[in-house]
């Protein structure tokens, strides 16, 4: 039994990653402040303590680890709802991350599990798939500009680490990316439209299961790609979606150009991964989407999201 610390745990990947933890016995505490978590997310139990707050205040983060002495931190806080919310970005993920590695480094925490996102290659990565050697070019967003300040912060300390650099996760209480708008659109017979680009999508029980192994010691201090290793169109998505909700259309979803802030494809090479976890992805794609679906049917669909400007404009 263990004591994990998870920011962002009332989050997509953060709340799975909890209810596992917690269902095997480990202690866990989330700190989160709801900008783009729901209180729904967690499943209460003996063995989870939920803290409203935000890691950008760093008394409360000091605090919480003297009490708490966690012996893992899961480390999914993450501001990027707003593409021109560059000071919150800055606070949350830079000043926020900071204050977290710190806390570790004070109290000779024994690993932090950090989440980083596959943009911190650029839009125009130089090799498909991209490989850990790739150089860091996060410069068209907020978002990946501060997530990758994040990452260099973690890596500057001397805590052991893990930075999972995902591809696309995707499945139920995700609320960015293309399938909730898809399913949120169609459910209410809204015309829809594809971008043409390819994504290499990540299904969370298989994330999580490799974060579980961090936890548990796997891997070495550094970064890893998680991805399945193959790239699906949006389109491959959309017909995965209406097939899920068993939805004939008339006529094809229109195809659209990507907007210019978007990368085409964005495949990651998951081999060290593979071989350092000794995991890789085992759900396809249409199971993934048909469980994301039914949770969308279950528990509705408040607010979506998205760090792309063009995206962001025409919610
Ligand atoms: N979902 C993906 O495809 C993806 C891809 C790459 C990286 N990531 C990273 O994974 C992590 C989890 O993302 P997610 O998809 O679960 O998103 P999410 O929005 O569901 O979870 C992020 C959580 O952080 C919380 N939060 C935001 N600012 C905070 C603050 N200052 N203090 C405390 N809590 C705060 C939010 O309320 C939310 O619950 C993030 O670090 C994100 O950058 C996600």
């Amino acid at each position: 039994m263990r004591n994990v610390l998870i920011t962002g745990g009332a989050g997509f990947i953060g709340s799975h990653v909890a209810d596992r933890l917690h269902a095997r016995g480990d202690h866990v505490l989330v700190i989160d402040n709801y900008a783009t978590g729901r209180r729904d997310n967690l499943r209460p139990s003996a063995n989870l303590t939920v803290v409203e707050g935000t890691i950008v205040d760093g008394a409360l983060v000091n605090r919480l680890f003297d009490d708490f002495k966690p012996e893992c931190v899961i480390h999914a806080a993450a501001s990027y709802k707003d593409p021109h919310g560059w000071a919150e970005d800055a606070r949350t993920n830079v000043v926020g991350t900071v204050n977290v590695v710190q806390a570790c480094e004070r109290t000779k925490m024994g690993r932090l599990v950090y989440f980083q996102t596959a943009l911190c290659y650029g839009l125009h990565p130089l090799e498909q798939p991209i490989t850990l050697d790739h150089p860091l070019r996060p410069y068209e967003s907020s978002y990946a500009i501060s997530k990758t300040a994040g990452e260099n912060y973690i890596n500057l300390g001397s805590v052991d680490f893990v930075s999972f650099r995902l591809a696309n996760a995707y499945g139920p209480r995700n609320m960015s990316g293309p399938l909730p708008t898809f399913f949120d659109r169609l459910t209410k017979n809204k015309k829809c439209f594809v971008v043409d680009t390819r994504r290499d999508f990540i299904y969370i029980a298989d994330l999580v299961e490799v974060v579980l192994k961090a936890v548990d010691g796997a891997g070495r201090r550094g970064a890893y790609h998680v991805s399945s290793g193959t790239d699906y169109s949006i389109k491959d998505l959309f017909d995965e979606t209406t097939k899920a909700l068993n939805i004939r259309l008339n006529e094809p979803v229109e195809v659209r150009p990507r907007n210019p802030d978007d990368a085409f494809t964005i495949l990651l090479d998951p081999s060290k991964t593979n071989q350092d976890f000794d995991w890789k992805v085992t759900t396809p794609l249409g199971v993934g989407i048909r469980d994301a679906v039914r949770y969308y049917q279950e528990f509705g669909i408040t607010e979506t999201y998205t760090h792309l400007k063009a995206l962001h404009a025409q919610q």
